[in-house]
């Protein structure tokens, strides 16, 4: 078949997607422990809930964002590139921000970026992320990057550092980044060309390129701390002396900066040593001014997200990955017609009583490939019903796992499975 999945897009399934499942799992448990609960936004946006909001200049807005039209052209959509700013338009839309008392959320969803796939870099990917709003303490910023330290640590990770900077608002920015715009301007032609094309728009995105030239040249910049303002100095001391209390190892990095241009005051990223080039298991930061950007009077909010393929790929990486349960499925091999007959309905039932059993719709099929197939299902039990048992009005029960055997009445082999098997949920 020459269709395949969009480049970039993955399919998840069986034991993969098992994986993925259990940790998602506990990743949501983690958040709702904190006292988040769970918000779901649509995956297509108005085109203006991005652009105002996430930067005119970044690369999500110039050349990421996934574009979409309906058949009439009449509305200009695009699937969503990050979870924060749809929040924010849903918190708006829903006056949640009106009532005056801190609220937390977190949400588990796809995101879509237009960006060069490679490991830990895909074109749909999924995040899991929190937003606290309404609460502008030091110590709201303390507790989600504690929360985002737990949430690693619960899972097992160990290989990777937070990074933390303060940068700044809109009183003390504009200083420091003229004072930015000031050292790089004798210095551009040292720049790449995408810095050099941005630098005075955005001069703190120098700060956050790859580029060798351009961290050579950013290896003397001044930094930001010598011009905040003495409301965000208070601010940042007081989020590190929090951290330190709760004992939280991290980095002070003036070159944390982020890629998008709603923050101010806190930003952070994890890195991980597991990852390779796409080093960052997660990032966030403080956005007070975003509601504004959707034109009502701005709140405070912070929060951050992590990619959960990442996640993975670093749990593979320290040899982490969550040992799944042994499935508890029970096949059912009937031999014949009759035995089919007899089966079908208890089959039907144990399902509905939560008890998962695997029948195949098929008399003729041999013992020997029956067990063939329990085996590949790595079927807990195999229940076995042919002419030997019929004749006896039994069935033979074998576990799969112990290889014990025994025979029991078909009329409780409903009764003994439920005992025997563990339920779904
Ligand atoms: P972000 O740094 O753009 O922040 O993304 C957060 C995380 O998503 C990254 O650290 C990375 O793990 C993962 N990620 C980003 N792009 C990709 C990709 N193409 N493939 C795989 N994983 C990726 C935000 O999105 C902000 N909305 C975070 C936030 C929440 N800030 C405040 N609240």
């Amino acid at each position: 078949m020459s269709i395949k999945a969009v480049r970039g897009m993955h399919d998840l399934y069986g034991e993969e997607l098992r994986r993925w499942s259990a940790v998602e799992k506990k990743m949501r448990a983690v958040c709702e422990a904190f006292g988040y609960s769970e918000i779901r936004t649509p995956a297509l946006e108005q085109v203006e809930v991005f652009k105002q909001t996430v930067g005119d200049d970044t690369d999500i807005v110039q050349k990421q964002m996934y574009l979409v039209a309906n058949q009439e052209a009449t509305e200009k959509l695009v699937l969503r590139p990050e979870g924060t700013a749809s929040f924010i338009r849903a918190v708006i839309e829903h006056g949640l921000h009106q009532s005056g008392q801190p609220q937390r959320f977190y949400y588990n969803m796809p995101m879509f970026r237009y960006e060069r796939p490679q490991k830990g870099r895909q074109r749909q990917f999924h995040q899991l992320g929190v937003e606290l709003i309404l609460d502008p303490t030091p110590e709201a910023d303390a507790e989600v990057i504690a929360l985002l330290d737990h949430l690693f640590r619960s899972l097992g990770l160990r290989n990777f550092e937070a990074r933390i900077n303060a940068i700044g608002c809109a009183d003390c920015r504009p200083a420091y980044k003229k004072a930015l715009v000031d050292y790089l301007r004798p210095r551009l032609s040292q720049l790449c060309p995408l810095c050099q094309s941005r630098f005075e728009r955005s001069p703190m995105r120098v700060l956050d390129c790859k580029n060798e030239s351009c961290q050579a040249v950013i290896k003397d910049a001044p930094t930001i701390s010598s011009s905040l303002c003495d409301a965000c100095k208070t601010h940042h001391a007081q989020v590190l002396k929090r951290l330190k209390e709760l004992k939280l190892t991290f980095i002070e990095d003036p070159k944390i900066v982020r890629g998008l241009d709603y923050y101010n005051r806190t930003a952070f990223e994890f890195l991980s040593s597991s990852l390779g080039a796409q080093s960052a298991l997660g990032g966030g930061g403080r956005y007070d001014g975003l509601s504004s950007r959707f034109g009502e009077k701005p709140f405070p909010a912070i929060g951050w997200a992590v990619g959960i393929e990442r996640v993975l790929i670093a749990l593979e990486q320290e040899g982490l990955l969550p040992k799944l349960d042994p499935v508890n499925d029970v096949y059912f091999a009937a031999l014949g017609q009759q035995a089919l007959d007899l089966l079908i309905p208890i089959s039907i039932s144990l399902k509905k009583q939560g008890v998962p059993v695997h029948l195949l719709y098929e008399a003729d099929k041999s013992l020997k490939s029956h067990l063939k197939s329990a085996d590949k299902l790595g079927a807990q039990f195999t229940v076995v019903l042919g002419e030997n048992e019929l004749a006896q009005k039994k069935v033979l029960l074998k576990n799969m796992r112990t290889s014990e055997q025994e025979m029991i009445d078909l009329s409780n082999l409903e009764s003994t499975l439920k005992g025997k098997v563990k339920r779904a949920d």
